[in-house]
């Protein structure tokens, strides 16, 4: 089965709710009539009720940057999977290196996430990576097999078609520096042949896992063209119209 394409906008810790309205408005009307691919954005908490109206009946998926593990309770400045669910969400992004790296998310907390989100009928965006220190010690490799090891232990086999993961060179997010295709492909293609080594062939190839990290219009031809790559988590050029509507359109 071909693994359907996914493009993802993570709009992080940017725009206000007319901001984002507008933003979800001009999507909706440039994204119309793509089936081929899906499209998801991950607008901040505080617009996610009035962006999932704007995108209602549209196609384009709605996504949360982070969950709690619980689904109530007493945890003061959380959001939980249910609520997202209830909200409109289709997608919850867990462990981004920005939440591993700025707010100390750890594989433990992260395992947990991803089981509560599916839980609650949300599809995980799993995101993995490894920082500069880390390549440059030849340690990449090591690092994702602990995240993708650590972050899954607690799902079974037939949730995993609801799993996608996310590779996201730490070094590469927010600088201008895009992992080279070549590079790209072959952590991508590690993550694959790992899922067959923990899981089934089948669960394998029919994963998706996305590339992140300063994606542009300019190179994401040239990602999308590795076997391996299924699409696509963009920041800094999720957040603008255009750039955004180009990227969606990539070619293969
Ligand atoms: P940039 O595209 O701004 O590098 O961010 C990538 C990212 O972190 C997406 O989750």
């Amino acid at each position: 089965m071909p693994r359907k394409p996914i493009v993802a906008g993570n709009w992080k810790m940017y725009k206000t709710i007319p901001e984002a309205v507008a933003l979800g408005n001009t999507l909706r009307s440039g994204a119309s009539g793509i089936l081929d691919r899906e499209v998801v954005v991950a607008p901040p908490f505080t617009a996610l009720a009035a962006v999932a109206k704007t995108l209602e009946g549209s196609g384009i998926a709605l996504s949360g940057q982070n969950t709690c593990w619980e689904n109530e309770g007493a945890y003061t400045g959380e959001i939980s999977p249910i609520m997202l669910k209830d909200v409109g969400c289709r997608y919850v992004i867990i462990g981004h290196s920005e939440r591993r790296h700025i707010f100390g998310e750890r594989d433990e907390t992260i395992a947990r996430k991803i089981k509560a989100a599916l839980d609650a009928g949300l599809q995980p965006i799993f995101c993995i990576g490894e920082t500069l220190e880390e390549r440059e010690t030849g340690e990449t490799l090591a690092v994702l097999r602990r995240q993708v090891k650590e972050g899954l232990k607690l799902i079974q086999g037939a949730d995993m078609n609801k799993v996608v993961i996310a590779y996201e060179p730490v070094w590469a997010i927010g600088t201008g520096k895009t992992a080279t295709n070549e590079q790209a492909q072959e952590a991508h293609s590690f993550i694959r042949t790992l899922l067959e080594e923990l899981f089934e062939k089948n669960i394998a190839s029919d994963l998706r896992i996305l590339y992140g990290g300063s994606v542009k219009a300019g190179n994401v031809d040239g990602l999308m063209a590795q076997p391996d790559i299924d699409g696509v988590l963009v920041g800094g050029a999720s957040l603008e119209a255009d750039s955004f509507l180009r990227i969606i359109k990539f070619e293969r």
